[in-house]
């Protein structure tokens, strides 16, 4: 049972058992419809067209951009450096507590978070240009034919269902569906236009690994129980999302630092490569390098031409008085400060949630020099310790690593179609 638990969730583990009874359970059906359904959905689309850049374009610009002083519009807006303004004003809600996608621990208006209200009223404002509420109904009619990958972990998933209920806000017909691997998928159906969570930990594939009484190179070294870790092979849940979606969305991070699953002693990661144990072992943050670098050219040599590839910078957590596990908690009510946030977040600080930057590193490196954009939103959510569901609905272990939704992952989602728009 607590392997299965730990087996399910990151460092941050919803705590209730029927949290763990629900992921299990979900995971049966995904597994069991995969084995259904993929072998259908891959048939039906097992020559999938050509889809060019061209199809991507959007009928209509609509992402305000500041014009230079040549008049141009400056495409290279950095959006990742501003401020966050509260701004009252009443807006049209982009969808609310009531959108079925939004999993219970995440529904912070729901399960009466306080001031949950207060955190869609804080306006993300980059310092050079505009980053304004993307506009559901002209996005779906932008993008008719057009499907979508989010590839990762849970943070992925938050950022998948903020998209998701914003869309669904505006068009009701929609098809629930599972092509290609995914945990699941949406067609809206009078755009064509299809949106696709994959889940995946480490982007690698990964699973558990105990001596082999024969012995072997790991055994000789002492080894006994841990986890075998492909960095050649990715994961069977999105081996296929390149050849099947248009954009992809990719992160992975904090898995990499969740000791309470990848124990350094007691369960570590074992890396292999054609099969065999690399040898020597390497450690997590090199077998990182590793797998980022093999996993962004996979991706490149598998997706059709004009496929426009994203690969998201990490969420950061917001953790105080101790870990996830040690009583740490997320009682602001407020953005932090631009002091607090490096307080926070600076790696010579070594604080609770330093992953959040020293994740970057490594996948800046990776991507430099391939095909891959950097949707960075780690600045913008650096400031948002306000925007955790913390113990909404009334949970043991304070999560102060997911966001609530309504929430700031719907101003990611602006981010991502900005940018996808300036470039199409
Ligand atoms: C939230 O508050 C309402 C009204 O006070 C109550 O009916 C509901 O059960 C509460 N929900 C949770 C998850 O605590
Ligand atoms: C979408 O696909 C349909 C059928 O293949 C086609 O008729 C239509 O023109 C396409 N729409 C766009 C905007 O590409
Ligand atoms: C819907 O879009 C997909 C690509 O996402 C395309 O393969 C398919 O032909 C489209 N179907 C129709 C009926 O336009
Ligand atoms: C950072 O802090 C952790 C404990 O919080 C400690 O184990 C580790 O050695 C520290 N690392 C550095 C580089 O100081």
């Amino acid at each position: 049972m607590a392997s299965n638990h730990h087996f399910m969730r990151p460092s941050q583990p919803l705590s209730s058992s029927s949290t763990s009874y629900f992921y299990i359970f979900v995971s049966i059906i995904a597994l069991t419809s995969l084995f259904l359904l993929s072998s259908h959905y891959l048939a039906y689309y097992s020559s999938p067209p050509v889809v060019r850049i061209e199809s991507l374009k959007p009928t209509k610009q609509y992402v305000s951009v500041n014009n230079d002083d040549n008049g141009a519009a400056s495409a290279a807006c950095d959006y990742s450096e501003g401020k966050w303004f509260y701004d009252p004003t009443v807006r049209p809600p982009r969808y609310d507590e009531t959108c079925k996608e939004i999993y219970k621990g995440w529904n912070c208006v729901a399960g009466n978070r306080s001031g949950a209200a207060e955190i869609v009223k804080w306006r993300w404002q980059p310092n050079h240009c505009a980053l304004p509420q993307f506009d559901p109904l002209r996005f779906l009619e932008s993008y008719r034919n057009i499907s979508i990958g989010f590839v990762g972990d849970s943070l992925n998933r938050n950022m998948f269902v903020s998209l998701f209920c914003s869309l669904r806000h505006v068009t009701s017909e929609v098809k629930k569906w599972r092509p290609a691997g995914t945990d699941r998928a949406f067609t809206f159906l009078k755009y064509n236009l299809t949106i696709a969570y994959h889940r995946t930990n480490l982007l690698a594939r990964y699973g558990r690994w105990s001596a082999n009484t024969k012995g072997g190179e790991l055994e000789s070294l002492g080894y006994k129980e841990g986890y075998r870790v492909d960095v050649d092979v990715p994961e069977g849940t999105w081996a296929d999302a390149p050849s099947f979606h248009n954009v992809l969305i990719f992160n992975t991070g904090h898995w990499w630092w969740a000791p309470s699953k990848f124990d350094p002693i007691k369960s570590p990661m074992l890396f292999h490569e054609n099969g065999q144990p690399i040898i020597p072992p390497l450690s997590p943050e090199i077998g990182l390098d590793v797998v980022l670098r093999r996993m962004v050219s996979y991706v490149e040599e598998k997706s059709k031409q004009g496929t426009v590839l994203f690969f998201r910078t990490q969420s950061p957590r917001h953790f105080e008085g101790g870990d996830w596990d040690q009583g740490g908690s997320c009682p602001r009510s407020q953005p932090l400060s631009l002091q607090e946030v490096e307080k926070f977040f600076s790696v010579g600080n070594n604080g609770t949630n330093v992953e959040t930057r020293i994740v970057n590193e490594h996948i800046h490196e990776a991507i430099k020099g391939s095909a891959f954009r950097l949707l960075d939103i780690t600045q913008m959510s650096e400031f948002r310790a306000d925007a955790h569901p913390s113990s909404a609905g009334g949970k043991k272990h304070d999560d102060c690593m997911h966001w609530c939704l309504p929430g700031i992952t719907d101003t990611w989602n602006d981010l991502f179609i900005a940018q996808l728009s300036s470039m199409t």
